[in-house]
């Protein structure tokens, strides 16, 4: 199958049981992405496809064949962090930093949802991209390192607030 992962195309010879996140991990070397639990639920492994924010961990990579991968890996170089990284290394959002490829690329796709106006649940009205906004839009996203606190102001410099 061929892959395009942060804009250059890959041809694998995979199972087709292969997650997105083993295909990235296993065979690419794209080890950013993390496996927490496999199981969806703590975003370790999120990755945004066509921009929008996924657990790589259940989504079969064979199901991925036109679509764009972007990996932790693909949203900046070291001399030029996306926003978001810079948030998160100017406003120490981690601490062991297992979670955070998944953090960082949740949070650029829910900035996007954002943009685009899509509401959460605690959206009352306009979208005021308060500390509960962030919360809510990040809450499937666990760290258990006890970063939490500095997570929401590293996104929420990012933001521009
Ligand atoms: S490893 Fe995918 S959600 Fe936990
Ligand atoms: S920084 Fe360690 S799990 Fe989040």
């Amino acid at each position: 199958m061929d892959l395009v992962v942060n804009g250059v195309g890959h041809r694998l010879d995979l199972d087709p049981r292969t997650t997105l996140l083993d295909a990235l991990r296993e065979h690419l070397q794209l080890t950013g992405a993390k496996k927490g639990c496999d199981h969806g639920q703590c975003g370790a492994c999120t990755v945004l496809l066509d921009g929008r924010r996924v657990n790589s961990c259940l989504i079969l990579a064979i199901s991925q064949q036109d679509a764009e991968v972007t990996t932790v890996e693909g949203l900046g170089t070291g001399d030029n962090l996306h926003p978001v990284q810079q948030g998160f290394l100017d406003r120490d959002g981690f601490q062991c930093g297992y979670c955070t490829p998944g953090q960082i690329c949740s949070a650029v796709g829910m900035l996007d949802e954002v943009a685009q106006g899509r509401p959460s649940a605690v959206t009352d009205g306009e979208i005021t991209l308060d500390d509960a906004e962030i919360r809510e839009r990040m809450s499937g996203n666990l760290c258990r390192c006890g970063a939490y606190a500095n997570i929401v102001p590293a996104i929420a410099q990012a933001a521009g607030r």
